[in-house]
């Protein structure tokens, strides 16, 4: 576990995710301390602060360090924040769920996002947890045979699934999907990524996206990607987040997935969202090749 000098960390599950105490995101952090945080990241992959009052400013600040902000095809930026994006559901919305499907952000983009920074603002009196899926845990879990079977392959992402969604109940949900012009992309990742930092592997599909195994039929590769993203989100990879006004969540995107439990309808519930620009996925045999 680790120990750091500047903060505390708790692990909330066995198997992902820690609250972090002492750190106050409103004031810079020098370069010891954000060194030890994204330690922590890496060892825990989704990192909560409790209690930060944070401006917008100093949110996009906080994720600065991280990285760059990324543009979300689908949601149009704050006007006054470029950088963010307002995760917004109304008590009066119905149907659609933002984020309520098991997902790794974008990965219909050539380069996903490594993380995100997000902030609750405004919270529903109970429910609107979050889950993640400790993605690394689910590849060393999978059997010998499995892992071999899975460690060349490459598949396909794409986001047609939203835009399908969008046509069908538009209206809905148009105040979290509120761009006109969407672009679907069809890209292809490793089904096993090698993680940038820690060279970790991790299962890298998801059933919001993947789509198909590359050079494989979406009726080949149906019940296997359906077998793993099933097996993915059994309990003990996961943890789950109540989430209260001030709280911060900071995922690693590169080797988990989230789920945003639609349970508080007939509530309010505003995130604030900070995307951080990732790299390309790198697979196990381009490693093999290139080195
Ligand atoms: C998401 O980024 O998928 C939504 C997460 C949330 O609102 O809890």
């Amino acid at each position: 576990m680790l120990k750091s000098d500047y903060f505390t960390t708790h692990p909330i599950s066995g198997a992902l995710g820690a609250e972090i105490s002492g750190l106050d995101l409103s004031m810079p952090l020098n370069a010891a301390v954000f060194e030890q945080l994204h330690q922590a990241l890496i060892e825990y992959k989704v990192l909560f602060f409790r209690d930060q009052d944070l401006t917008p400013e100093q949110h996009i600040a906080f994720g600065r360090m991280f990285g760059e902000p990324m543009e979300d095809e689908f949601v149009k930026e704050m006007d006054a924040h470029p950088e963010l994006i307002e995760l917004l559901q109304e008590a009066d919305d119905s149907g659609y769920n933002f984020g309520g499907t098991w997902h790794s952000d974008s990965t219909y983009r050539e380069q996903p996002p490594m993380g995100v920074a997000l902030y609750a603002r405004e919270l529903p009196p109970f429910g609107g947890d979050t889950t993640w899926t400790n993605m690394e845990l689910v590849y060393s879990s999978l059997s010998k045979g499995m892992q071999t079977l899975l460690d060349p392959l490459k598949a396909e992402h794409v986001a047609q699934g939203y835009r399908e969604k969008m046509s069908i109940i538009k209206g809905d949900y148009t105040k979290s999907f509120n761009k006109e012009d969407i672009v679907v992309r069809n890209v292809s990742h490793p089904v096993v990524r090698k993680h940038p930092v820690s060279g970790n592997k991790s299962l890298y599909i998801n059933e919001a996206y993947a789509l198909r195994f590359s050079g494989m039929t979406e009726d080949e590769s149906k019940p296997l990607i359906d077998y793993l993203c099933r097996f993915a989100i059994q309990p003990h990879f996961t943890c789950r987040f109540r989430w209260l006004p001030g709280s911060l969540a900071l995922w690693d995107n590169r080797n988990t997935m989230h789920f945003a439990i639609g349970d508080y309808f007939g509530h309010r519930r505003l995130m604030h969202r900070y995307t951080i620009q990732g790299d390309t996925p790198v697979g196990l045999v381009e490693v093999a090749n290139n080195g």
